[in-house]
Protein backbone atom coordinates (compact mmCIF):
# COMPACT_ATOMS: atom_id res chain seq x y z
CA UNK A 1 0.00 0.00 0.00
CA UNK A 2 1.51 3.41 -0.65
CA UNK A 3 -0.55 6.67 0.85
CA UNK A 4 1.85 8.97 -0.39
CA UNK A 5 1.23 12.76 0.67
CA UNK A 6 -2.22 11.45 2.11
CA UNK A 7 -3.05 12.99 5.69
CA UNK A 8 -5.22 10.21 8.36
CA UNK A 9 -6.32 10.88 11.73
CA UNK A 10 -6.27 8.43 14.52
CA UNK A 11 -8.10 9.48 17.57
CA UNK A 12 -6.62 6.77 20.16
CA UNK A 13 -3.50 5.62 18.87
CA UNK A 14 -1.68 5.57 22.11
CA UNK A 15 -1.30 2.00 22.05
CA UNK A 16 -2.57 -1.28 20.55
CA UNK A 17 -4.46 -1.00 17.47
CA UNK A 18 -4.24 2.62 16.90
CA UNK A 19 -0.51 2.81 17.80
CA UNK A 20 -0.02 -0.35 15.25
CA UNK A 21 -2.26 1.81 12.53
CA UNK A 22 -0.04 4.59 13.09
CA UNK A 23 3.16 3.43 12.41
CA UNK A 24 2.15 1.20 9.83
CA UNK A 25 0.21 3.89 7.80
CA UNK A 26 3.40 6.20 8.12
CA UNK A 27 5.68 4.15 6.88
CA UNK A 28 3.29 3.71 3.79
CA UNK A 29 3.90 7.48 3.24
CA UNK A 30 0.73 8.68 5.15
CA UNK A 31 0.98 12.10 7.54
CA UNK A 32 -0.13 10.85 10.73
CA UNK A 33 -2.20 13.47 12.90
CA UNK A 34 -2.95 10.83 15.81
CA UNK A 35 -4.56 11.28 19.13
CA UNK A 36 -4.63 9.99 22.66
CA UNK A 37 -5.14 10.75 26.25
CA UNK A 38 -1.22 9.74 27.27
CA UNK A 39 0.70 12.59 26.42
CA UNK A 40 4.07 10.78 26.98
CA UNK A 41 3.09 7.91 24.69
CA UNK A 42 1.84 9.99 22.43
CA UNK A 43 5.37 11.52 21.93
CA UNK A 44 6.83 8.35 22.00
CA UNK A 45 5.14 7.58 19.11
CA UNK A 46 5.49 10.16 17.18
CA UNK A 47 9.53 10.06 17.94
CA UNK A 48 9.32 6.33 16.77
CA UNK A 49 7.93 7.70 13.71
CA UNK A 50 10.36 10.09 12.91
CA UNK A 51 12.85 8.08 13.46
CA UNK A 52 11.52 5.80 10.70
CA UNK A 53 12.08 8.81 8.18
CA UNK A 54 7.92 9.13 8.66
CA UNK A 55 5.84 12.52 9.33
CA UNK A 56 3.35 12.51 12.29
CA UNK A 57 1.59 15.17 14.94
CA UNK A 58 0.36 13.82 18.48
CA UNK A 59 -2.11 15.90 19.67
CA UNK A 60 -3.99 15.17 23.46
CA UNK A 61 -7.65 14.33 22.60
CA UNK A 62 -9.91 12.73 24.41
CA UNK A 63 -12.90 11.37 22.13
CA UNK A 64 -15.59 11.82 24.39
CA UNK A 65 -15.36 15.68 24.69
CA UNK A 66 -16.44 16.91 20.99
CA UNK A 67 -13.98 20.25 21.07
CA UNK A 68 -11.12 17.77 21.60
CA UNK A 69 -11.54 16.11 18.63
CA UNK A 70 -12.80 18.93 16.40
CA UNK A 71 -9.00 20.69 17.41
CA UNK A 72 -7.60 17.31 16.50
CA UNK A 73 -8.84 17.46 13.17
CA UNK A 74 -8.71 20.86 12.40
CA UNK A 75 -5.26 21.09 13.12
CA UNK A 76 -4.66 17.80 10.45
CA UNK A 77 -5.90 20.44 8.40
CA UNK A 78 -3.89 23.35 9.37
CA UNK A 79 -0.94 21.66 9.25
CA UNK A 80 -1.59 19.40 5.86
CA UNK A 81 -3.93 21.42 3.86
CA UNK A 82 -6.47 18.71 3.90
CA UNK A 83 -7.80 15.47 5.37
CA UNK A 84 -7.98 12.50 3.08
CA UNK A 85 -8.88 9.40 5.49
CA UNK A 86 -9.65 8.73 9.07
CA UNK A 87 -9.43 5.44 11.26
CA UNK A 88 -11.56 5.73 14.49
CA UNK A 89 -10.23 3.18 16.70
CA UNK A 90 -10.57 4.29 20.29
CA UNK A 91 -12.43 2.36 22.45
CA UNK A 92 -12.56 0.45 26.04
CA UNK A 93 -13.90 -2.72 27.09
CA UNK A 94 -16.26 -1.31 29.56
CA UNK A 95 -14.90 -3.60 32.28
CA UNK A 96 -17.87 -4.37 35.01
CA UNK A 97 -19.27 -7.80 32.57
CA UNK A 98 -21.70 -8.87 34.67
CA UNK A 99 -25.29 -9.83 33.88
CA UNK A 100 -27.15 -7.33 32.43
CA UNK A 101 -29.81 -6.04 35.21
CA UNK A 102 -26.64 -5.84 37.57
CA UNK A 103 -24.54 -4.41 34.95
CA UNK A 104 -22.76 -1.03 36.76
CA UNK A 105 -24.45 2.59 35.65
CA UNK A 106 -21.55 4.60 35.59
CA UNK A 107 -19.63 2.16 33.51
CA UNK A 108 -22.34 1.84 31.24
CA UNK A 109 -22.42 5.95 30.89
CA UNK A 110 -18.99 5.96 30.67
CA UNK A 111 -18.37 2.64 27.67
CA UNK A 112 -21.41 4.67 25.72
CA UNK A 113 -19.46 8.28 25.97
CA UNK A 114 -16.31 6.78 24.51
CA UNK A 115 -17.03 4.22 22.21
CA UNK A 116 -20.65 5.37 20.88
CA UNK A 117 -20.71 9.35 21.34
CA UNK A 118 -16.84 9.44 21.00
CA UNK A 119 -17.24 7.81 17.84
CA UNK A 120 -20.14 9.92 16.63
CA UNK A 121 -17.77 13.35 17.61
CA UNK A 122 -14.81 11.38 15.40
CA UNK A 123 -16.69 11.04 12.38
CA UNK A 124 -18.78 14.24 12.90
CA UNK A 125 -15.76 16.64 12.61
CA UNK A 126 -14.38 14.17 10.28
CA UNK A 127 -16.65 14.47 7.71
CA UNK A 128 -16.79 18.27 7.68
CA UNK A 129 -13.35 17.80 6.75
CA UNK A 130 -13.01 15.09 4.12
CA UNK A 131 -16.22 17.23 2.58
CA UNK A 132 -14.25 20.33 2.18
CA UNK A 133 -10.77 18.54 1.21
CA UNK A 134 -13.24 16.59 -1.51
CA UNK A 135 -13.69 13.09 -0.23
CA UNK A 136 -11.81 10.35 1.08
CA UNK A 137 -12.69 7.27 3.64
CA UNK A 138 -13.68 6.30 7.30
CA UNK A 139 -12.88 3.16 8.39
CA UNK A 140 -14.67 2.84 12.06
CA UNK A 141 -13.75 -0.55 14.54
CA UNK A 142 -16.55 -2.34 15.66
CA UNK A 143 -15.89 -5.77 16.79
CA UNK A 144 -16.98 -9.50 16.51
CA UNK A 145 -18.93 -8.12 19.51
CA UNK A 146 -20.93 -5.65 17.17
CA UNK A 147 -22.61 -8.36 15.04
CA UNK A 148 -22.60 -11.61 17.81
CA UNK A 149 -22.67 -10.75 21.33
CA UNK A 150 -20.55 -11.94 24.73
CA UNK A 151 -22.25 -12.83 27.99
CA UNK A 152 -21.93 -9.94 30.99
CA UNK A 153 -20.91 -6.97 27.89
CA UNK A 154 -23.95 -4.85 27.80
CA UNK A 155 -22.16 -1.64 26.97
CA UNK A 156 -19.41 -3.36 25.13
CA UNK A 157 -22.46 -5.17 22.86
CA UNK A 158 -24.51 -2.33 22.71
CA UNK A 159 -21.91 0.12 21.33
CA UNK A 160 -20.05 -2.14 18.99
CA UNK A 161 -23.65 -2.19 17.20
CA UNK A 162 -24.35 1.10 17.08
CA UNK A 163 -20.87 1.65 15.80
CA UNK A 164 -22.41 -0.34 12.63
CA UNK A 165 -25.46 1.62 12.26
CA UNK A 166 -23.80 4.99 11.96
CA UNK A 167 -21.80 3.78 9.73
CA UNK A 168 -24.34 2.60 7.39
CA UNK A 169 -26.38 6.09 7.80
CA UNK A 170 -23.03 7.74 7.29
CA UNK A 171 -22.15 6.16 4.40
CA UNK A 172 -25.58 6.72 2.75
CA UNK A 173 -25.85 10.35 3.83
CA UNK A 174 -22.10 11.03 2.31
CA UNK A 175 -21.49 8.32 -0.73
CA UNK A 176 -22.69 11.44 -2.95
CA UNK A 177 -19.32 12.94 -1.72
CA UNK A 178 -16.84 10.90 -2.36
CA UNK A 179 -16.87 10.02 1.55
CA UNK A 180 -16.76 6.02 1.73
CA UNK A 181 -16.82 5.04 5.06
CA UNK A 182 -17.19 1.53 6.93
CA UNK A 183 -16.38 -0.65 9.69
CA UNK A 184 -14.24 -3.40 10.66
CA UNK A 185 -15.22 -6.54 12.93
CA UNK A 186 -12.15 -8.00 14.07
CA UNK A 187 -12.27 -10.94 16.15
CA UNK A 188 -9.48 -11.69 19.14
CA UNK A 189 -6.40 -9.57 18.98
CA UNK A 190 -3.32 -10.03 21.11
CA UNK A 191 -3.59 -6.21 22.43
CA UNK A 192 -2.89 -4.62 25.93
CA UNK A 193 -7.00 -4.26 26.53
CA UNK A 194 -7.32 -8.31 25.83
CA UNK A 195 -3.89 -8.91 27.73
CA UNK A 196 -5.43 -7.28 30.46
CA UNK A 197 -8.54 -9.52 30.23
CA UNK A 198 -6.46 -12.33 29.69
CA UNK A 199 -4.96 -11.55 33.31
CA UNK A 200 -8.23 -10.64 34.99
CA UNK A 201 -10.07 -13.79 33.56
CA UNK A 202 -8.79 -17.46 33.84
CA UNK A 203 -8.90 -19.72 31.31
CA UNK A 204 -10.03 -16.85 28.87
CA UNK A 205 -7.31 -17.00 26.25
CA UNK A 206 -7.87 -21.09 26.27
CA UNK A 207 -11.86 -20.51 25.40
CA UNK A 208 -10.89 -17.45 22.60
CA UNK A 209 -8.75 -20.32 20.81
CA UNK A 210 -11.82 -23.12 21.28
CA UNK A 211 -13.96 -20.71 18.91
CA UNK A 212 -11.26 -20.05 16.77
CA UNK A 213 -11.39 -22.32 13.34
CA UNK A 214 -8.03 -20.87 12.16
CA UNK A 215 -6.27 -22.15 15.34
CA UNK A 216 -4.74 -19.01 17.12
CA UNK A 217 -5.47 -15.68 17.70
CA UNK A 218 -5.27 -12.75 15.17
CA UNK A 219 -2.47 -10.05 14.76
CA UNK A 220 -2.64 -5.97 15.37
CA UNK A 221 -0.64 -6.01 11.45
CA UNK A 222 -3.51 -8.30 10.25
CA UNK A 223 -6.33 -6.00 11.57
CA UNK A 224 -4.37 -2.72 10.31
CA UNK A 225 -3.97 -4.87 6.43
CA UNK A 226 -7.60 -4.63 6.69
CA UNK A 227 -7.93 -0.80 7.65
CA UNK A 228 -5.26 0.03 4.54
CA UNK A 229 -7.28 -1.78 1.84
CA UNK A 230 -10.66 -0.22 3.10
CA UNK A 231 -8.65 3.32 3.07
CA UNK A 232 -7.16 2.64 -0.25
CA UNK A 233 -8.74 2.79 -3.48
CA UNK A 234 -8.64 -0.63 -4.31
CA UNK A 235 -11.73 -0.68 -1.97
CA UNK A 236 -13.64 2.33 -4.07
CA UNK A 237 -16.50 0.42 -4.36
CA UNK A 238 -17.22 -0.51 -0.52
CA UNK A 239 -18.98 1.42 1.47
CA UNK A 240 -21.51 1.15 4.14
CA UNK A 241 -20.13 -2.53 4.80
CA UNK A 242 -18.67 -4.12 7.93
CA UNK A 243 -15.71 -6.33 7.23
CA UNK A 244 -15.15 -8.86 9.75
CA UNK A 245 -11.32 -9.78 10.32
CA UNK A 246 -11.99 -12.73 12.51
CA UNK A 247 -10.16 -15.76 11.00
CA UNK A 248 -14.43 -17.12 11.19
CA UNK A 249 -14.51 -16.83 14.79
CA UNK A 250 -18.30 -15.27 13.83
CA UNK A 251 -19.20 -18.63 12.21
CA UNK A 252 -18.43 -21.07 15.27
N1 LIG B 1 -7.97 -6.41 20.85
C1 LIG B 1 -9.02 -7.03 20.33
O1 LIG B 1 -9.09 -8.26 20.32
C2 LIG B 1 -10.14 -6.22 19.72
C3 LIG B 1 -11.12 -6.90 19.00
C4 LIG B 1 -12.15 -6.17 18.42
C5 LIG B 1 -12.19 -4.80 18.57
N2 LIG B 1 -11.24 -4.17 19.28
C6 LIG B 1 -11.35 -2.71 19.40
O2 LIG B 1 -10.14 -2.11 18.96
C7 LIG B 1 -10.00 -0.83 19.58
C8 LIG B 1 -8.60 -0.71 20.12
O3 LIG B 1 -8.44 -1.64 21.17
P1 LIG B 1 -7.05 -2.33 21.51
O4 LIG B 1 -7.31 -3.78 21.59
O5 LIG B 1 -5.98 -1.81 20.64
O6 LIG B 1 -6.86 -1.86 23.04
P2 LIG B 1 -6.03 -0.68 23.68
O7 LIG B 1 -6.55 -0.56 25.08
O8 LIG B 1 -4.58 -0.89 23.49
O9 LIG B 1 -6.46 0.56 22.80
C9 LIG B 1 -7.55 1.36 23.06
C10 LIG B 1 -7.15 2.76 22.65
O10 LIG B 1 -8.25 3.63 22.82
C11 LIG B 1 -7.77 4.78 23.48
N3 LIG B 1 -8.84 5.44 24.21
C12 LIG B 1 -9.66 4.92 25.14
N4 LIG B 1 -10.47 5.88 25.61
C13 LIG B 1 -10.15 7.02 24.96
C14 LIG B 1 -10.63 8.36 25.00
N5 LIG B 1 -11.61 8.74 25.83
N6 LIG B 1 -10.06 9.27 24.18
C15 LIG B 1 -9.06 8.91 23.35
N7 LIG B 1 -8.56 7.68 23.27
C16 LIG B 1 -9.10 6.75 24.08
C17 LIG B 1 -6.69 4.26 24.42
O11 LIG B 1 -5.85 5.28 24.83
C18 LIG B 1 -6.00 3.28 23.50
O12 LIG B 1 -5.04 3.90 22.70
C19 LIG B 1 -11.11 -0.72 20.62
O13 LIG B 1 -12.15 0.07 20.08
C20 LIG B 1 -11.57 -2.16 20.79
O14 LIG B 1 -12.91 -2.24 21.18
C21 LIG B 1 -10.21 -4.83 19.86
Amino acid sequence: MNFDGKVIVIPGATSGLGKNAALRFAAAGARVVFGGRRESEGVAIMEEIAAQGGSSLFVRCDVSLSADVAALVGRAVSEYGHLDMAYNVAGVSGDAFSQFADYDEAQWQQTININLTGMFYCMKHELIALKESGGGAIVNMSSVAGLGATPGGAAYVASKHAIIGMTKTAALDYAADGIRINAIAPGVVKTEMMERGITEIPDLEAQMLAHQPIGRLGTMDEVTNAVMWLCSDAASFVTGATLPVDGAYLLT
